[in-house]
C-alpha cells in the first residue's frame, strides 16, 4: 500500500503529518517506509539527520546508479520506520528527468517495485508544487491524501488546480484513489478555522473528521528530532495523529497488526 501526501501549497504540514502518521502506523505495529520525495529534504532531516546526506539517497535510486534495497536506512528516529532519504541533489535529477524526451511519469513506481511488499505501507512526502515529482509519486500510489492548513481561508485557493492533477494522476494509475483532506494546524474554538473546515468539503470529496490541532509540541520536538508521539504520548496532539492514522487505515483497509505477528 503507497499513499502520498501532497498539496503544492507550501507549508500546510505535509512533512509533519508523513513523519508523524508514520510513527502512529508504525505503533500499529506496521511496516512502515516513509520516502522524502521533496528536495528540501525535511523528512530526512526529521528521521534521519539534519546535517547528513544519506549515503545512498533516493536521486541515486531513481537515476538507476543504486537499487532501492541499498537505499533504506534502517535506523531512523522512529521505531519501525524505514527512510528512503534524498538531498537537495534531487532537485537536479528532476530538471534532467523532466528535460529528457519521454521521461516517465512512472519511474518512481518501477524503482520502488522491489519494496513494495516489503512493507506494510509506504508513506511519500511530495515537494509544494505539482511537479514531475509529484506526478511520479500520485502514479505510485494506492491513495492520496492533502493536508490543508486551517485558520486561513487562503487554504483553499488552489484546491481545483490540484484535483485535476489528482484527476489527471488517476487517468496514469487507475488504482489512485483520493484519501481524504486532511486539517492541520486546527482549532476549532477559531471561526476562520470552522469556515475553513465548511468549505473543505466544497472542494474535496472526503474531509478527515480528525484534524490535527494547533501546537507548539510539533516545534518542540523538531528542535529535538522528535514526533509529537515521541514527546508526549498522552497529549491532545499526539491523540490527534493517533485518530487520524486511524481514520486512514479505515479508508484504506490498512488493519492493525499485533506486535507478536511479526
Ligand atoms: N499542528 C501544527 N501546529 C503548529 N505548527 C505546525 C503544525 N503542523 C506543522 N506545523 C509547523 O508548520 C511548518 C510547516 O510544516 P511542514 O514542514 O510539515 O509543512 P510542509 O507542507 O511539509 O511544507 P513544505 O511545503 O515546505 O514541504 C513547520 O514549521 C511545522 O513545525
Ligand atoms: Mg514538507
Amino acid at each position: 500500500m503507497i499513499i502520498s501526501i501532497a498539496n503544492h501549497k507550501g507549508g500546510v504540514a505535509k512533512t509533519t503529518l508523513a513523519v508523524n502518521v508514520a510513527d502512529a502506523l508504525a505503533r500499529e505495529g506496521l511496516d512502515v517506509l516513509v520516502v522524502d520525495l521533496d528536495p528540501q529534504a525535511n523528512v530526512t532531516a526529521l528521521l534521519y539527520s539534519a546535517e547528513e546526506t544519506p549515503g545512498v539517497p533516493l536521486e541515486k535510486v531513481l537515476d538507476g546508479s543504486t537499487s532501492v534495497a541499498q537505499a533504506v536506512i534502517e535506523q531512523t528516529t522512529v521505531d519501525g520506520v524505514h527512510l528512503i532519504g534524498c538531498s537537495l541533489k534531487l532537485a537536479n535529477l528532476e530538471r534532467q528527468l523532466h528535460a529528457t524526451p519521454f521521461a516517465s511519469t512512472s519511474l518512481l513506481s518501477q524503482k520502488l517495485a522491489p519494496v513494495t511488499k516489503v512493507y506494510d505501507v509506504i508513506i511519500l512526502d511530495t515537494p509544494p508544487a505539482l511537479s514531475f515529482l509529484t506526478a511520479n509519486a500520485l502514479a505510485a500510489s494506492d491513495f492520496v491524501f492533502t493536508p490543508l492548513s486551517s485558520g486561513s481561508k487562503l487554504s483553499l485557493i488552489g484546491a481545483d488546480d490540484l484535483v485535476a492533477f489528482i484527476h489527471q494522476a488517476k487517468i496514469a494509475n487507475p488504482r489512485l484513489k483520493f484519501g481524504g483532506a486532511v486539517l492541520t494546524r486546527h482549532d476549532s474554538r477559531k471561526k476562520v478555522c470552522r469556515l475553513v473546515q465548511e468549505a473543505a468539503s466544497e472542494y474535496y470529496e472526503r474531509v478527515l473528521e480528525n484534524t490535527m490541532p494547533l501546537t507548539t509540541d510539533v516545534d518542540k520536538g523538531q528542535i529535538v528530532n522528535k514526533t509529537v508521539l515521541q514527546l508526549e504520548r498522552d497529549s491532545n496532539v499526539s491523540r490527534a495523529v493517533v485518530g487520524i492514522a486511524r481514520e486512514m487505515m479505515s479508508i484504506t483497509g490498512l488493519e492493525s497488526k499485533p506486535k507478536d505477528s511479526k
